[in-house]
């Protein structure tokens, strides 16, 4: 499996792949291909953490960080992340996450956030926002709102996570 960033030319499959990861998702209103759509044309789009994931030359994943800003700082949210159905479970998801962290590291965020499987999300390094001092802007199930310091020496943000309008939040 390779990773790598996303190209112009694998828009159409991302979308496939993305409407395809969620089709069987109960939470899920089938918004997920749009909402990339719309945030690859936002200012909270960064292209060097689009990501997709390659298996035998066809595009199995894809995860998208995009930017939000707590109390003044500029972070992550992690969102959506989809793997094709037929290669879900063989932790292709968890590397998807890793490069994306490895990478956000690397251009200096400190904290990534995200909203989902209070189940998943640990096991990638999460753990419930609030230790950061973060607060979701919509009414959420505690365990379900996470983040990550990406950076050991940050320090607490202690505010609300603000997205980006495309999210429509
Ligand atoms: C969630 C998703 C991205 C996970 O990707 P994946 O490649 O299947 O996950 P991995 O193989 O890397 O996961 C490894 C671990 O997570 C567990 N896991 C996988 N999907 C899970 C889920 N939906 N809920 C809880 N745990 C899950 C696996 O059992 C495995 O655990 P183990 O190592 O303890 O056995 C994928 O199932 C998917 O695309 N789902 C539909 C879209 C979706 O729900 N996206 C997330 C929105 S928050």
């Amino acid at each position: 499996m390779i990773i790598r960033q996303e190209q112009a030319s694998d828009h159409n499959a991302v979308y496939q792949i993305i409407k395809s990861a969620f089709s069987n998702v109960t939470h899920s209103d089938g918004s997920e291909p749009e909402l990339v759509v719309a945030l690859r044309r936002s200012k909270a789009f960064v292209p060097d953490l689009s990501l997709v994931a390659i298996c035998n030359e066809n595009i199995v994943g894809h995860i998208l960080f995009t930017e939000v800003t707590v109390n003044g700082k500029t972070e992550l949210a992690l969102a959506p992340l989809s793997v094709l159905p037929s290669y879900q479970r063989q932790g292709i998801g968890l590397a998807l996450i890793a490069e994306g962290h490895r990478i956000a590291r690397e251009s200096g965020y400190d904290y990534s956030i995200v909203l989902g499987h209070p189940n998943y999300y640990p096991k990638a390094g999460y753990h419930p926002a609030r230790l950061y001092g973060m607060k979701p802007p919509f009414e959420v199930p505690d365990d379900s709102f996470m983040a990550i310091k990406l950076n050991p020496a940050a320090e607490p943000l202690n505010g609300i996570v603000k997205y980006d309008p495309a999210f429509g939040i």
